[in-house]
């Protein structure tokens, strides 16, 4: 097989890539290792930045979103019970939508499928060779049948687990990660949701998050063990934590339902870089992971697949490089400004397994200055709804990538 772009992973970043390479008029062949169904049923992101909606509505999948996305202005920070709410719309003159990831990648297969252009699920054995040459290729089976996909360049968009970062000789690429104490354990209920928006609590049992699907379904994480064994966590007592650490002293709980769906997530930052090595470009959960509090990993995502999408445009349009060698660095201001935000959001809302009391004062002074200072709001309220995609790398650097290598 001969196309443009071999794209590996069929996730949103791989997905969303394949559309916009259509809509240039390149082609691209994506290969996923998993069943179509278990792609599109795996919950995973809801909060989606003004930006990714955009890129939705702009490149012709967001039509669903504008009908069932639901739009918000403010989160809310539950502080040991006192509740105070962050109005971005005031803010910064932009808001977020709920929609789930699921969703998006839906309708990102929907109009792959309408293209006629190939999306092979369940494929086994992925490997990635002659990266460095004009003429990387792609290895794999599908139903007893070995093929090779011959490209221009490859787009590893295989998610935190896949194969194409392994890929790059280790001498080529540099690592930074931190790895946190502790998890989400993760529902949905069909509950309706008692707020109109998100709620972020820091009890003293720890951190817990309200969060939404739709008019009906409720998604509620609590703060646990990086390990948790999930077996040990009935339906009762979820929802006895949940109600100990979300509820408010102005009255306010979430509404209890039947769990349809439970989970638990470690929580770490990683980095990747560079986000390339020869003609293959890394993007998404591939390259960088954040912790979900900042709800940022889906968008950061995005970010990228546009970036790559455009660089490689360029390409084909001139067969100009630039933007292909900027691709990494670019990409990584904006990485690196999410990594910040979510370590912080984290640090900030999370109960640490023991602690320091100094460390707990000074979070206790974090969120007062948070809640109550304009300056500080905004700070938050810029930085969750994100920056437009072309604009957060506005002027020049003030560190240079190779001065910040260890
Ligand atoms: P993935 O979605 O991981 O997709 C990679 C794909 O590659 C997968 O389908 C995988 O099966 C496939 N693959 C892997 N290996 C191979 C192989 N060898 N060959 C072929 N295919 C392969 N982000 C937000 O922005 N907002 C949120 O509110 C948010 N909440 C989250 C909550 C939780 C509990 C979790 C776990 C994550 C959350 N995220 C959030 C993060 C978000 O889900 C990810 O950042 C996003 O899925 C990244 O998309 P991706 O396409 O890069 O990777
Ligand atoms: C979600 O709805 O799944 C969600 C919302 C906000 C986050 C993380 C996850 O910070």
């Amino acid at each position: 097989m001969r196309t443009s772009v071999g794209i590996v992973g069929a996730g949103p970043a791989g997905l969303m890539l394949g559309h916009l390479l259509h809509l240039a008029g390149i082609d691209s062949i994506i290969i996923e290792n998993r069943p179509e169904d278990y792609v599109i049923e795996r919950v995973r992101a809801g909060v989606l930045e003004q930006s990714t909606v955009d890129l939705m509505v702009e490149s012709g999948v967001g039509s669903r979103l504008q009908r069932e996305g639901m739009f918000h202005d403010g989160i809310y920070l539950n502080v040991f019970g006192k509740r105070r709410r962050i109005d971005m719309a005031e803010l910064t003159g932009r808001r977020i939508t709920v929609y789930g990831q699921n969703e998006v990648v839906k309708d990102l297969i929907a109009a792959r499928r309408s293209t006629g252009r190939p999306l092979l699920f369940e494929v086994s054995g992925v490997q990635v060779h002659d990266l460095d040459s004009e003429l990387p290729k792609i290895n794999f089976a599908k139903d007893d049948s070995e093929y090779e996909i011959r490209c221009d360049f490859i787009a590893g968009c295989d998610g935190f687990h896949g194969i194409c970062r392994d890929s790059i000789p280790s001498n080529q690429i540099q690592i930074y990660e931190r790895v946190y104490p502790f998890g989400w354990l993760g529902i949905l209920a069909n509950a309706a949701p008692s707020s109109p928006e998100l709620v972020y609590s820091l009890h003293e049992r720890g951190f817990a998050l309200f969060s939404m699907r739709s008019n009906a379904v409720t998604r509620l994480y609590l703060q646990c063990a990086p390990d948790e064994d999930i077996s040990n966590w009935s339906d009762d007592r979820i929802w006895n934590e949940l109600l100990t650490r979300l509820k408010c002293d102005d009255g306010w709980k979430p509404n209890v339902g039947p769990i349809t769906q439970k989970g638990v997530t470690g929580m770490r930052s990683f980095v990747a870089e560079p986000m390339r090595f020869g003609r293959m470009f890394l993007a998404g959960d591939a390259a960088h992971i954040v912790p979900p509090t900042g709800a940022k990993g889906l968008n950061l995502a995005m970010a990228d697949i546009w970036r790559l999408s455009r660089a490689m445009n360029r390409f084909y349009e001139s067969g100009c490089v630039k933007l292909l060698d900027r691709y990494s660095e670019e990409c990584l201001r904006r990485v690196w400004r999410a990594q910040h935000f979510s370590w912080w959001m984290t640090s900030m809302l999370h109960r640490p397994e023991t602690g320091n009391a100094f460390d707990f004062r000074r979070q206790c002074a974090e969120l007062e200055y948070v809640t109550n200072s304009h300056a500080a709001k905004t700070s938050l309220a810029e930085n969750y709804v994100g920056l437009p995609f072309d604009e957060a790398d506005a002027g020049e650097p003030l560190i240079s990538m190779k001065e910040t290598h260890l």
